[in-house]
């Protein structure tokens, strides 16, 4: 159980990747200022988290089941914390889905939804009316850069994540009044379980009704250069978690973190140019003209970053 003085973090999808990252090292703070519900679907997928949290398990840190797609489970989770009382909401559990949209089933499209944006709204609705009653809470939405800009043949989670972004934009003004805040992490590519899934489902899955054309643009435009930037982009968990922390940590949180500074002037295009011309075809080039080069479209991104940072140095602030 907590201790006095300890925060209550309650984070979703803690078997594996960012959200088994945060966990721990939320579990190890040094002050031990957390206690920390990590919580998962499915507990026989525990050992890994188990064994990453070391002495801080059944100490600074407790895993309990929780499934996002389910009433029942989220409701049993939350009533299983003393009094309710969860400070910080982590709504990490999240899944991919890549592929041409004529080639993947509207099931598909919708189980994406359900975990991404219902499972978070559904976490969200169960913990929010408590927090709003003690005038005091944070809720954390581990989004995505794809929540921001879409990434062509990411269509429906980029769907997904931009749905997300839509709703919490909304709700945060109403929690400031609440004294709730609200954070969004948006990491670019991470090395996780996520990346795996990801291409070991393209391996499997067929795309039925789609035209060779366009599974040609899809298998040797766009997988080459998401492994490419994948490789050359790439964070930690670790890293994510380290952001997260310090966003919790902060006097201030800020509503929006971007993970990867490179990603920065992607999302400034968007904003730069109001007929959004100027991202759409920043992306095509990207895709078909650079895709097959090794590496081109790492290296453009990392000189259109250096470029809008040094002008960020240079302007009067
Ligand atoms: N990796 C990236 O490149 C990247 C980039 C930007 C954002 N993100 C976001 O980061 C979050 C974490 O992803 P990750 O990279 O750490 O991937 P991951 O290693 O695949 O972890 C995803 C976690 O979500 C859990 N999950 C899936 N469906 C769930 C459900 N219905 N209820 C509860 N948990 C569920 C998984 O549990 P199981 O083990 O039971 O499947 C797993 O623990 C996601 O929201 C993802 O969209 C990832
Ligand atoms: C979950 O609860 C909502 C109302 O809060 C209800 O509309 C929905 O049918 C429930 N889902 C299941 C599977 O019971
Ligand atoms: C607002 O929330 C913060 C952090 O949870 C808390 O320290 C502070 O006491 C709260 N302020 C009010 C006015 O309730």
């Amino acid at each position: 159980m907590a201790s006095a003085g300890q925060k209550v973090v309650l984070i979703t999808g803690c078997s594996s990747g960012i959200g088994l990252g945060i966990a721990v090292m939320l579990a190890r703070d040094k002050q031990q200022r957390y206690y920390v519900i990590a919580t998962m679907r499915d507990l026989k997928r525990q050992d890994k988290l188990v064994c990453a949290a070391g002495d801080t398990y059944g100490k600074t840190l407790t895993v309990c089941t929780l499934d996002v797609c389910s009433n029942e489970s989220v409701r049993q989770c939350v009533d299983s914390v003393k009094d309710r009382h969860i400070d910080i909401l982590i709504n990490n559990a999240g899944v991919g889905l890549v592929g041409p949209v004529e080639g993947l089933s509207l099931d598909d499209m919708m189980k994406v939804f359900e975990t991404n944006f219902f499972g978070a709204v559904r976490m969200i609705k169960e913990v929010m009316p408590d927090m709003k009653k003690r005038r005091s809470g944070h809720i954390i939405v581990i989004s995505s850069v794809m929540g921001l800009q879409g990434v062509a043949f990411n269509d429906v989670y980029a769907a997904s994540k931009f749905a997300i972004e839509g709703f919490c934009e909304s709700l945060a003004v109403q929690l400031l009044k609440f004294n709730v805040t609200m954070s969004m992490i948006e990491p670019g590519p991470v090395h996780t379980e996520f990346e795996m899934k990801m291409y070991d489902d393209v391996s499997k899955k067929e795309y039925p009704n789609t035209d060779p054309e366009t599974m040609h643009h899809f298998r040797t435009c766009y997988l080459p250069t998401s492994v490419n930037i994948f490789q050359g982009l790439g964070q930690t968990p670790e890293d994510i978690a380290k952001v997260t922390k310090k966003v919790i940590e902060s006097p201030r949180p800020p509503f929006r973190s971007l993970t990867n500074p490179l990603y920065t002037p992607i999302v400034a295009l968007k904003y730069a140019d109001d007929s959004g011309d100027l991202s759409l075809h920043t992306f095509y080039h990207m895709l078909y003209n650079l895709g097959g080069v090794m590496h081109v479209s790492v290296r453009i991104m990392k000189v259109l970053s250096f470029s809008c940072m040094r002008r960020r140095a240079v302007s009067p602030d």
